[in-house]
This record gives C-alpha cells, structure tokens and sequence, in this order.
C-alpha cells in the first residue's frame, strides 16, 4: 500500500467498509451485523455488557437478546469471551475475584444485576452444564435429588406442580422424570443407588443435564457439554438439546461448526479480543455471513 493510499484511508473517517481477504483484516463491526431480529419476547436482554479480569478487557460493549425455547449458539475462537459471557448470564463471575462486569443483562425484562437478585434463586432459574461431567460422588438418585432437597422443593409444592399431584412417592418420580428428561433413565433405572462416578462419561453428563432440570430451570448454559464425548454419545446429547428447546431456552458454547449449524435456531459469533462480531439466524451465519472474518473462522481459515 501506498503512502498516499494510507493517508485517503485515514482521511475517510466514515469509511468503515471491512477489508475482504484474510483473517488478519482490520474489519470494522457493524451494529446491524448483531442486530438479530425474532418473533416473540426475549427471555435474556444483554445491553453492552463489558467484563475485566483486573486490567484485561475479556468482553467488549456485547449486546445481544436471546429468545426463549430456542438453542443459541456461541462460537468463536479459544480465549474470545464465550464463557465469560456464558458465566454472566447468572452471574457465575460474581465468583471470581478479579472479574468486574459492567452493562446489563435482564431475564424476563428483571435486571439480573441488581442489588439484593438472590442468587441462589437465579442460577436455580438459569442453570449451567460444564465442558468436563462433574457429578457429586453419590448415588445417581442423589444428584438428582440433591438441588430439589437444597431448595426444599420435595416440601414446598413445587413437585406437586411438576407431577401434578402430591404423594409419597414424590422424590423418586421426580428421579425417573429427570432421568427420563435427560435421555438417561432406561441405561440407569436399574442402579439408582450406584455410584454415578461408575458412568461413562457421556452418561455422566447427561446425569448432570438431569441434575440441572431437576430444579425446573427457566435457561440452560452449557459450556462444550459434548467436547470431550465419542460421536454416539455427542449424538444423544445432540439430539436431547434439541427436545429441550421446546421447553426450554438454551445457550450453548461449542467449538464445532458442525454441531452449532445442526442444533442452534440462533448463532453468535465472537471474535477475538472479546467482540461479538456477527449474530444471526442459524442458516444466514453458516451460508451468509455478512463479517469476511466471520466467513474466515467458520470455514477454518482462521481461529
Ligand atoms: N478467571 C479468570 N481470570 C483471569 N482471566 C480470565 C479468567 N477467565 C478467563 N480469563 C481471560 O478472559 C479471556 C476470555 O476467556 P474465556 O474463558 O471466556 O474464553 P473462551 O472463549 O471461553 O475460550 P475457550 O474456547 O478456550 O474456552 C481470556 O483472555 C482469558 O485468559
Ligand atoms: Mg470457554
């Protein structure tokens, strides 16, 4: 480039048409690339939600409403944002120390950070499923039973709501309908009382998706749920996401193009330096994405 290419370039402030070859462009991010329109109420507003851990800036200015009973995808490359924008959705970076989050982020249009949000209450409501399956080492009815016993749900009507009717029985049926939820319940209806850690992996982390609707949640986080699961067992999780979507809202993280374009209803694309750079419908990211970056990292040339 030209000395005096440079100096037009500069000139033109108004300029902010993206450069179109590589993945090293210096594309600039257009607000209606995010500008995701959709039918019916958002069950989460983030409105320029900015996070620092101490002088690093991780998230930068990201807004974006998410729909209810829908999958959301979140790609992007490693170290662009995606869990600590996951972990903001319920407030989990409260949890670290160094982490400072700045913007807002509403549920149900009730902002999430708020004083006095009890936050027990809403990561009840906006549940998390982790990359590595890490259930308690207990029997498989005990992690399920665990958080409904925490919250004093066996006694406080909420079974009776989930099941319909009040009886004894109630901690075991809600056991079987977790278990049943969570595809799991005809590969373990006969252990209940084994040990979960003797699961394989992929049962394991069904169990911990069954753990979290054990407590009727309103919002699924999952965090690479499959990444580290054989293709049959990715499979099951694949399709049991799909099935929740009708009842639930669920945000997923993944590194697999492949699994976003066949799960989500919606993809975010962040990019590095903590930017969401495109979010859309599924089909409009994956076939025709407006950002040459985001065309770069989905088709693997970069990322
Ligand atoms: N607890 C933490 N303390 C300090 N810095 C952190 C912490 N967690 C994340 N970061 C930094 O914030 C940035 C974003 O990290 P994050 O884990 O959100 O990325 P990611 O997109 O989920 O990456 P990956 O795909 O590898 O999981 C990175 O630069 C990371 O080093
Ligand atoms: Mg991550």
């Amino acid at each position: 480039m030209t000395e005096s290419t440079i100096q037009s370039r500069t000139d033109s402030s108004t300029d902010t048409s993206p450069s179109t070859t590589t993945g090293e462009s210096e594309e600039q991010v257009r607000d209606e690339w995010t500008d995701y329109e959709f039918d019916g109420a958002p069950k989460l507003c983030v409105e320029d939600l900015d996070v620092y851990y101490g002088d690093d800036h991780a998230l930068k200015g990201v807004s974006m409403d998410i729909p209810e009973e829908s999958v959301t995808a979140l790609v992007g490359p490693s170290g662009c944002g995606k869990s600590t924008f996951l972990r903001c959705l319920n407030r989990m970076n409260d949890r670290i120390t160094s982490a400072t989050v700045e913007g807002s982020v509403e549920l149900d249009g009730d902002e999430v950070y708020q004083d006095g949000v009890n936050l027990v209450e809403l990561r009840k409501r906006v549940g998390m499923v982790f990359q590595a399956p890490n259930p308690f080492p207990k029997s498989i009815r005990d992690n399920i039973a665990y958080g409904p016993r925490k919250h004093g749900d066996i006694d406080d009507g909420l079974l009776d709501r989930l099941l319909g009717r009040a009886d004894t029985e109630k901690e075991d049926e809600l056991v079987e309908r977790s278990l049943k939820q969570a595809a799991l319940w005809k590969e373990v209806s006969d252990r209940l009382d084994d040990n979960a850690l003797g699961l394989s992996g992929g049962q394991q982390q069904r169990l911990c998706i069954g753990r979290c609707l054990a407590v009727d949640p309103e919002v699924i986080l999952m965090d690479e749920p499959a990444s580290a699961l054989d293709p049959i067992a990715t499979a099951k999780i694949e399709d049991l996401i799909h099935d929740l979507a009708e009842e639930y809202t669920v945000v997923i993280v993944t590194h697999n193009m492949q699994q976003a374009a066949r799960i989500s209803d919606q993809t975010a694309v962040f990019l590095t330096g903590g930017e969401l750079v495109e979010y859309g419908d599924t089909d409009q990211i994956f076939e025709n994405p407006n950002s040459q970056r985001v065309e770069d990292y989905i088709t693997g040339k970069f990322g």
